[in-house]
């Protein structure tokens, strides 16, 4: 504990999530990460405001590897073998290393907007969440012999936030309810995969993040639906139109509906939207 306590925890939760942000190097990004989230818990910090504690910068702060690439530069992945294994969790890590930022970014930027304490208690879990996932896959990697920087990432995951920074319905509607959606739609072929590779240290990391994400969904579905209610208007076609708006690309189906529908993100959201794209 004595990180902690020769790193103070920022002033505010506002303070905290920019320093999380803009932090460069991946272990002091998670260090942040833990420490404001347990603050937080400890009903340590006040909420702050982005106009007294800083605004949001534009971009988080990254390590120097890995090498970012535009997505249509990225080289072919190949997927069997080590060298498959090691590409996917390079991967994996570098979209928890961006959900993370992306979570701290929402709960620091759209502070201004009137929400319930319950609100930042779900997000500041998943951005402790999102540092755990993080670093259970760079744990991986270690173990593999590798590490998070060794081969290039694509830059496309932070442009989902830049489009959506001026609307905190229209950023729950991307984020959460398609991309991280997406996710559950994904994550348990994947953990079929490397159950059947016999590798137990791989399917025990899919298997939290999967149960993680369903949460995650979930939360996205209740604010998304609180933020509808209080304007009047009926989640599903709102949902449709900031996705139609903000968000380029199919909806890809097949969808895990029954983990769609425990999470609260129900047929009527996406089905529509995959027949007009897809
Ligand atoms: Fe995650
Ligand atoms: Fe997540």
């Amino acid at each position: 504990m004595t990180n902690t306590q020769t790193q103070p925890v920022p002033a505010n939760l506002v303070a905290g999530a920019r320093a999380i942000v803009e932090a460069a190097d991946t272990a002091e990004k998670v260090r942040l990460a833990y420490a404001v989230s347990k603050a937080w818990f400890k009903r340590d910090l006040a909420l702050g405001s982005p106009s007294k504690d800083g605004h949001m910068p534009d971009r988080p702060g990254r390590p120097d590897k890995p090498e970012l690439l535009a997505p249509r530069d990225m080289p072919k992945r190949k997927l069997s073998g080590t060298a498959g294994r090691l590409a996917l969790i390079h991967s994996l890590a570098h979209i928890e290393l961006n959900a993370v930022d992306l979570t701290w970014d929402l709960i620091g930027r759209f502070a201004h907007v009137r929400l319930p304490r319950s609100y930042y208690d779900d997000w500041v879990r998943v951005g402790l969440e999102e540092a755990k996932h993080f670093s259970m896959l760079q744990d991986r990697l270690g173990q593999l012999g590798a590490s998070y920087g060794d081969m290039p990432a694509h830059d496309g995951l932070w442009q989902a936030a830049q489009d959506t920074g001026h609307d905190l319905a229209a950023r729950l509607a991307i984020i959460p309810l398609v991309l991280e959606a997406r996710g559950l739609d994904i994550t348990p072929p994947m953990i079929d995969k490397a159950r059947s590779l016999g590798d137990e240290d791989t399917t025990k990391c899919l298997d939290v993040i999967y149960r993680d994400e369903k949460n995650h969904v979930a939360f996205g579905a209740k604010w998304f639906r609180f933020l509808c209610d209080r304007q009047g208007i009926r989640p599903e076609p709102a949902f449709h139109s900031y996705v139609r708006k903000h968000f380029r690309g199919a909806l890809k189906p097949p969808f895990n509906d029954r983990a769609r529908s425990e999470a609260g993100l129900t047929p009527g959201f996406y089905k529509p939207l995959a027949r007009l794209t897809g």
